[in-house]
């Protein structure tokens, strides 16, 4: 079995998934999606560092790190022909798309019948304005974030038309949510792991403001991950296509939960401090399963 692994963005990652690989018998090649190179004009025209004539039977990415609009498009399109030649690929590139894009998120988890918060995406400040004039107003406001944002950059509240930036400012795509206010005073929202379907772990973040990422501040706390739970991150995930993820809650002031947010690129170097299960040796074992399932020829165009 040959397998590469994508983790060249952080050390802590890379050195645990490498560690769950080996303790299941495999030694991975270590490459960066920016390193694979297209050549045609004879043999196999995708060319993965370490894979020299060949293509991996499985590749396990940490992250796409992709940049520009071009280096991610062209990343994208090296897992999309890797998926193409029968390699499995964790998360897909289908599903990387589905998840990035804030959009085609919400839309997927709003068409399973899944909780979240009211969202709008527009093209236009004017279409934006008109959403804004009608469904906020100060003290109830939505948030408008950016279509590919994530660890918590780029989010605003916008309680009138004239808080919303202009068109430039967010590429053209006005994404506008309802925001939940929290319960009990304290910023709170929560994380689940799930891998391969199933709700492996999960905790509460608490910022010192509305937004609770991680990497703006946000503590990890250990959970008792209600059932109810686990159950939507199981479906949202699910409903996304991720084969793992890291899905965002928030209480819905009902007593249920609503999805915020499923991510097919978590970091978990947080949530590993405050639950008990191992979640590097839990996605390199549903990892090498699909790879294991996978029985199509591994056959490079000679
Ligand atoms: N609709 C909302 N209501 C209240 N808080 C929100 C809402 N959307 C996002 N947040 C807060 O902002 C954080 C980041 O938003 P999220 O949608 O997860 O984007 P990102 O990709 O940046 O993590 C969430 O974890 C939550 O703390
Ligand atoms: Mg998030």
């Amino acid at each position: 079995m040959r397998i590469a692994l994508a983790a060249d963005n952080g050390n802590w990652h890379k050195a645990r998934l490498l560690a769950a690989l080996r303790a299941q018998g495999v030694e991975p090649v270590l490459f960066s999606l920016a390193d694979v190179t297209v050549e045609t004009g004879g043999g196999e025209p995708l060319r993965v560092p370490g894979f020299e004539g060949a293509l991996p039977d499985g590749v396990l990415l940490r992250t796409i790190a992709g940049g520009t609009f071009e280096a991610t498009t062209m990343r994208l399109g090296v897992l999309h022909a890797l998926v193409a030649a029968g390699c499995v690929v964790w998360n897909s590139p289908s599903a990387i798309e589905r998840s990035v894009d804030k959009a085609a998120t919400s839309l997927l988890v709003a068409r399973a019948g899944l909780p979240t918060p009211q969202t709008w995406v527009v093209s236009t400040r004017a279409a934006a304005a008109a959403i804004a004039a009608r469904e906020a107003r100060p003290g109830d406001p939505l948030v408008l974030k950016p279509l590919f944002g994530s660890q918590g950059e780029g989010l605003a509240l916008i309680e009138r038309p004239e808080d919303l930036p202009d068109e430039e400012a967010v590429a053209r795509v006005f994404y506008l949510q309802r925001y939940v206010p929290r319960r009990d005073g304290l910023w709170r929202d929560y994380r689940v792991f799930v891998c391969d379907g199933r709700a492996v772990a999960g905790m509460i973040r608490e910022g010192d403001g509305w937004i609770t990422n991680v990497h703006r501040g946000g503590r990890p706390l250990p959970w008792a991950m209600p059932a109810a739970a686990a159950e939507l991150a199981e479906a949202a995930a699910a409903a996304v296509g991720v084969a793992y993820s890291g899905v965002d809650l928030v209480e819905d002031g009902e007593g249920g939960f609503a999805v915020l947010e499923v991510n097919s690129m978590p970091a978990w170097s947080g949530l590993q401090t405050v639950c008990e299960a191992d979640i590097a040796a839990l996605v390199v074992r549903g990892f090498l399963g699909a790879v294991r399932a996978e029985t199509r020829p591994r056959l490079v165009v000679a």
